[in-house]
């Protein structure tokens, strides 16, 4: 391969939240083809429209206006890449193993499309080991030649919708299988990124990105925990965390709430703990902490059932705010899904308030209004807290955002 020239075609497989985010950056520097199978995204696509926060259609539009990006489902389009990054879903299974189906997918429409020597650079998250592993071999066993592509893993970081960091200034970590990746890699990012850090294997690049999530799972557990132990001590978690967030430092601030969501916190760690357990390694504090983050979703429940008499039979529950995160509209593993479970299972009768969101499960988002109880799980910008004050007689707000509400 050569080296990174603007001439370049860069194809993105995967156009959701981090596919979509990359592209909008490499754009502008590079030819980039958005890879999607869902032809519906890669219509509205071509059309400048955007589904994801932080990308916006004016510039998907000047991008596609000037030629600079167009997006395909079509195989036949990506065949003269020269870098190709897989930005797939990287779910759990049923049983909550880690799914490679969509990166196996990936691989093969690289390994069948693309013929000549190529850079591919993973950015899904997974356990260390997948790309020597198995991105490596799963595109040479599709690949009906017998090509020599280079592979890098560069595990993306962005968190969408967020305003500080973004692709530019947040630091990438980066390694190629040979030294020839890894410096291709570190060329193609510094074009839009500002700071790139090597590590001396895709494995340590992985791994870290499976700690990082791992940490913050294992620190909400513990405050989650905290929580129900300074409630039971009659004391304010808000206020006790303000004070414990005085000491400058060996202190790190993690806020309660109904549990975890997002396709990142409630799925990365348990890809960091599969790969421990096969490797004979211990897991404890991981898969304790998912369980803490996953009960959570009971105590709220058990929370607004005590200050209402013991029953929730009949009661109308309104659960205000269901995407995973505050100002997006993403409902994956979303706590709001097991709160309503509980809530259902208890006679409550449930609708639920989110305008971000829309519509979910084939249900439409409610009026802010009318209810017995209000639920708070997530409260976007948008949302007043004199409006969900007003929504019922009692709040519980697990979010602590919504003063004179009940809370965590
Ligand atoms: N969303 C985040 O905040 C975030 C942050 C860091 C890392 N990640 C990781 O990045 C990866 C992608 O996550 P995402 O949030 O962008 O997912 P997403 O669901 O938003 O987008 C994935 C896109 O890939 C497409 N797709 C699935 N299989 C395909 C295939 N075989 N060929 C072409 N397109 C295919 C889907 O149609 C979808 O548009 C995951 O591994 C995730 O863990 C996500």
């Amino acid at each position: 391969m050569s080296s990174i020239t603007s001439d370049l075609k860069v194809v993105i497989v995967g156009q959701g939240y981090v596919g979509l985010t990359i592209a909008a950056f490499a754009g502008n520097f590079f030819n980039v083809i958005g890879f999607d199978n869902n032809e519906k995204i890669v219509s509205q696509l071509n059309n400048g429209i955007s589904h994801i926060e932080g990308v916006e259609s004016a510039h998907l539009k000047k991008l596609v206006k000037s030629e600079n990006y167009f997006a395909t489902s079509s195989g036949s389009d990506i065949s003269d890449a020269d870098i190709v990054v897989i930005a797939v879903p990287t779910p759990l299974t049923k049983d909550r193993k880690p799914d490679l189906t969509f990166i196996d997918a990936a691989c093969k429409t690289i390994g069948e499309n693309i013929s000549k020597s190529v850079l591919v650079i993973n950015e899904s998250t997974s356990f260390p080991g997948t790309l020597r592993n198995y991105i490596k071999p799963a595109i040479e066993k599709y690949s009906p030649s017998a090509v020599e592509h280079l592979y890098a893993i560069s595990p993306e970081r962005v968190d969408p919708g967020r305003g500080d960091f973004n692709q530019k200034n947040t630091p990438r970590l980066y390694a190629g299988l040979t030294s020839e990746a890894s410096e291709m890699t570190r060329e193609f990012y510094s074009r839009f990124c500002d700071k790139l850090v090597e590590v001396s294997s895709p494995e340590v690049a992985e791994a870290a990105k499976l700690f990082e999530n791992t940490f913050r799972q294992v620190n909400i557990a513990l405050v989650n925990e905290f929580a129900q132990i300074t409630n039971a001590l009659g004391i304010s978690v808000y206020e006790t965390l303000d004070a414990a967030n005085t000491k400058p430092y060996g202190f790190m601030k993690f806020t309660p709430s109904a549990g975890v969501g997002g396709h990142c916190i409630p799925v990365d760690p348990t890809y960091l703990a599969s790969v421990a357990e096969e490797h004979a390694a211990p897991a404890t504090f991981i898969r304790r902490a998912n369980d803490v983050n996953l009960e959570m979703s009971k105590y709220v429940v058990d929370r607004v059932q005590a200050d209402n008499g013991g029953s929730l039979q009949g009661k109308c529950v309104l659960v205000v705010g269901v995407a995973y995160k505050p100002n997006v509209a993403d409902v994956r593993e979303t706590a709001a899904e097991l709160v309503i479970e509980h809530l259902r299972n208890r006679g409550a009768v449930l609708s639920w308030h989110d305008d971000v969101v829309g519509t979910w499960h084939g249900e439409s988002s409610a009026p802010l209004s009318g209810a017995d109880i209000s639920v708070v799980i997530t409260k976007h910008d948008a949302v007043s807290e004199r409006d969900i004050l007003a929504s019922a007689p009692y709040v519980f707000d697990t979010t602590g955002k919504v003063k004179g509400a009940k809370g965590l």
